[in-house]
C-alpha cells in the first residue's frame, strides 16, 4: 500500500473493518514491524486529533516518529510552480518532498483547501507532489477534498454503535462562522456510499456537494424530514462547492438540537471535531447520551493504526525481495 487517500486505497472495506476491530482489541500486537521506521507527519494546516491519534498509531506499531508544522518549524514553502521566488519563501516544494521523503519511510500530509481556485484545489496539487515525489508512501491527513483517516473512524464507530444491520446515517450541514472545506464531508458521503448503511444528505440550497461524491446519493431539503427515523445523525459544516468557497448562510435553525433528535430513532450524534457548540449542535445534545464524538475521535487511532500497519507490511515484503 503506497497511499490512503480513498476507499478503493484499503481494497475490501469489510476487510478493512475486521483489521480495525483485532487492532483495536489488540494495538500492541504489531510492536515489531515499526521497528527502526520513521513515520513524518506534516502539517500545513493546524491539527489536534489528526497529530496526536497518528503519534499514538504510530507508536503503537513501534515506530519513530517527526512532526513537522511548516508554518512554524520549517523554511516557508513555495507551492506555486513557475513562479519567480523572490518574495518571502525561501524553499520550493519541489526541492523539499523529495529531501523530505530522504527521512523518513511513511509521510502523512494535512494540506487543506485554499479555496482561492476550485480547479485547483480538487487537483490536490500539494497532496500530489508528495505522491510523485517523495519516494515513499504517502498518507493523507486531510487534503483539500477529503478526510479518509477521519472517515474510516467514522465508518468503524457506526459499525460499533449501530443497533439495525442497515442503519439510517444522517448527513447534515450546520451553520458555522467561517468558510469551512468540503473535505469531510465529501469523505464521508464517499466512505457511506460504500458501506451496508441507508445514506441521506441534507443542506441549505447552495450547498450542494460535488456531483462526483453525490451521484446516487439521496437528498432531502427538508432537514426535519430527514431526521425522521435517522439511527445516525452526523453534522457538518462546509462552504459552498458551486459559489466556491462562500458562506451563504448561518440559518441557526439548521443547529442540530434536542427537538430534531427526537424526531429521529434514538439516533447517535457524530461529529469530527473541532465542533462549534450552540452552531453546529446544542449543548443539550452533545453533552447528552446520544452523543458518540469521544469514541469517534478515538477510533482516529484506530483508523491510522490500520493504515500505517498496511504500509508497514507492504514495505517489508519490498525488503524481502
Ligand atoms: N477531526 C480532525 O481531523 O481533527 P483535527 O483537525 O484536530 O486533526
Amino acid at each position: 500500500m503506497r497511499r490512503f487517500l480513498y476507499p478503493s486505497d484499503l481494497g475490501s472495506l469489510k476487510a478493512a473493518l475486521e483489521e480495525a476491530k483485532a487492532v483495536k482489541s489488540n494495538p500492541y500486537a504489531d510492536q515489531a514491524l515499526g521497528r527502526n521506521k520513521t513515520l513524518l507527519l506534516l502539517f500545513f494546516n493546524s491539527s489536534l486529533r489528526t497529530r496526536l491519534s497518528s503519534q499514538r498509531a504510530a507508536y503503537n506499531l513501534g515506530m519513530n516518529v517527526i512532526v513537522l508544522d511548516v508554518n512554524k518549524d520549517g523554511w516557508q514553502l513555495e507551492t506555486e510552480f513557475g513562479v519567480i521566488m523572490d518574495g518571502d519563501k525561501p524553499e520550493h516544494l519541489r526541492e523539499a518532498v523529495p529531501v523530505m521523503g530522504q527521512y523518513c519511510d511513511i509521510i502523512g500530509v494535512r494540506s487543506f483547501a485554499r479555496f482561492e481556485k476550485r480547479e485547483d484545489d480538487y487537483s490536490e496539487p500539494i497532496l500530489q507532489q508528495f505522491i510523485d515525489y517523495s519516494g515513499v508512501p504517502v498518507i493523507s491527513l486531510e487534503s483539500a477534498t477529503r478526510h479518509p483517516l477521519q472517515s474510516f473512524a467514522d465508518l468503524l464507530t457506526i459499525e460499533e454503535y449501530k443497533q439495525v444491520e442497515r442503519p439510517k446515517v444522517v448527513l447534515t450541514w450546520a451553520p458555522h462562522p467561517r468558510a469551512l472545506p468540503q473535505a469531510v464531508p465529501n469523505s464521508f458521503v464517499e466512505w457511506m456510499k460504500l458501506a451496508d448503511v441507508d445514506l441521506t444528505v441534507t443542506h441549505p440550497a447552495g450547498y450542494e456537494l460535488a456531483p462526483e461524491f453525490m451521484d446516487g446519493v439521496h437528498y432531502e431539503a427538508d432537514q426535519k424530514k430527514a431526521f425522521a427515523g435517522a439511527d445516525f445523525i452526523y453534522a457538518k459544516n462546509w462552504a459552498s462547492y458551486n459559489s466556491y468557497g462562500q458562506i451563504l448562510s448561518q440559518d441557526r435553525s439548521w443547529t442540530v438540537d434536542e427537538a430534531k433528535m427526537a424526531l429521529t430513532n434514538k439516533a447517535r450524534f457524530m461529529h469530527c471535531l473541532p465542533v462549534r457548540r450552540n452552531m453546529i449542535v446544542s449543548d443539550a445534545v452533545i453533552d447528552s447520551e446520544a452523543s458518540i464524538v469521544i469514541p469517534e475521535a478515538a477510533n482516529r487511532v484506530v483508523s491510522m493504526q490500520v493504515v500505517l500497519k498496511r504500509m508497514l507490511q507492504s514495505i517489508a515484503e519490498d525488503e524481502d525481495f
